[in-house]
């Protein structure tokens, strides 16, 4: 649905966006996380026409970003960072005008505006002007007219930024909605479990560069390596670290638990289980020590290494 080949944008002499190529299948949500300043939004504002690239190009559901804008923003939403709302205009009046210019039907916007600020809890300051909206209720707007015409493409550039926790739980519902839809979704966040409870694919830039790319599961396992299992007993270890040192390898332990990595826990947990029943060894609990994508965002982003060293781009999913 979203395909993007070495898209560059310079700005001056300054290379803010380089050799961006991404593709995003239809029904599919990818997140972009990254630093201030690394791209992340010069990127969306590309792929959503409002910006032409220095070089390379992006296709949106088959129409060219720069030959066919008029065709891309008929099919796509696009929530930007600072969007362009007219002050004076009222909500109900606003979502009324960009309905149009999408030539959607009178009584169609009607119904669309009314569900969507009802959703959103907007429906109260919907004859208020949106120059008297607070931070939070004018991105909602945006949200709300983003999603106005039901698009294939959505482009979510920080939606919950300014959001309280309920609505920030709005957005988020309605976000695992539109997937359940089928439609494809960009979304830009600082939010890191939003980004993983929401997100299909991660792509990582920093300094205009993708530097890593993969679903959650596969950051995790390439940057901090085989999943974690800790087990705990109801007594002491007798011998079960030097059991275990055979086998797999042992992170740290204490009196009466240890935490070791193992590359295959569904094979590996139930004959230790087993082992230990043998031996008549009361557990309390064994459970996988779960890993933020905090942990791997930080990993990424805080080394220095070359690119190609930390993760390489998945090759991706077809379709
Ligand atoms: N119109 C512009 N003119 C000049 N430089 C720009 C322009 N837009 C963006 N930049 C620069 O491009 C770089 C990338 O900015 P961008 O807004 O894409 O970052 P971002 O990843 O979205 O950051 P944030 O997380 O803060 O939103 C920054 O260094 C920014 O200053
Ligand atoms: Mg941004």
């Amino acid at each position: 649905m979203i395909e993007a080949e070495k898209l560059t944008k310079e700005f001056g002499g300054f290379t803010a966006v380089e050799n961006v190529s991404v593709q995003v299948a239809e029904g599919e949500v990818l997140a972009f996380l990254g630093p201030n300043g690394a791209g992340k939004t010069t990127t969306v504002r590309m792929l959503g026409s409002i910006l032409k690239p220095t070089s390379g190009s992006a296709r949106i559901a088959g129409f060219d970003t720069v030959t066919q804008p008029r065709q891309v923003r008929q099919v796509i939403g696009l929530l930007t960072e600072f969007p362009g709302l007219y002050q004076r205009m009222k909500g109900l009046e606003y979502l009324r005008f960009f309905g149009e210019l999408q030539n959607m039907p009178a009584d169609l916007i009607r119904r669309r505006s009314e569900e969507l600020l009802s959703r959103f809890e907007l429906s109260d300051a919907q004859d208020k002007q949106i120059g008297a909206y607070s931070k939070g209720m004018k991105q909602k707007l945006t949200l709300v007219r983003a999603m106005l015409h039901d698009p294939l493409v959505l482009f979510l550039d920080e939606p919950t930024s300014a959001m309280d926790p309920h609505s920030a739980k709005l957005v988020r519902d309605s976000i695992a909605e539109l997937r359940r839809d089928r439609r494809t979704i960009v979304l830009c966040t600082h939010n890191l479990p939003e980004a993983e409870q929401l997100a299909d694919r991660i792509a990582i830039i920093r300094r205009g560069q993708i530097i890593a790319q993969g679903t959650p599961a596969e950051l995790k396992q390439r940057l901090l390596g085989d999943p974690l299992m800790e087990i705990k007993l109801a007594g002491p270890l007798n011998g079960l670290v030097n059991f275990l040192n055979e086998k797999v390898s042992v992170v740290n332990h204490g009196h009466n638990w240890v935490r070791y990595s193992v590359p295959d826990p569904d094979t590996f947990n139930p004959y230790l289980l087993g082992e230990l029943a043998r031996r008549n060894t009361a557990v309390v609990t064994l459970s996988e020590v779960s890993r933020s994508l905090e942990e791997v965002y930080l990993r990424i982003v805080e080394s220095d290494q070359h690119v190609d060293a930390v993760v390489q781009p998945q090759p991706e999913r077809a379709g």
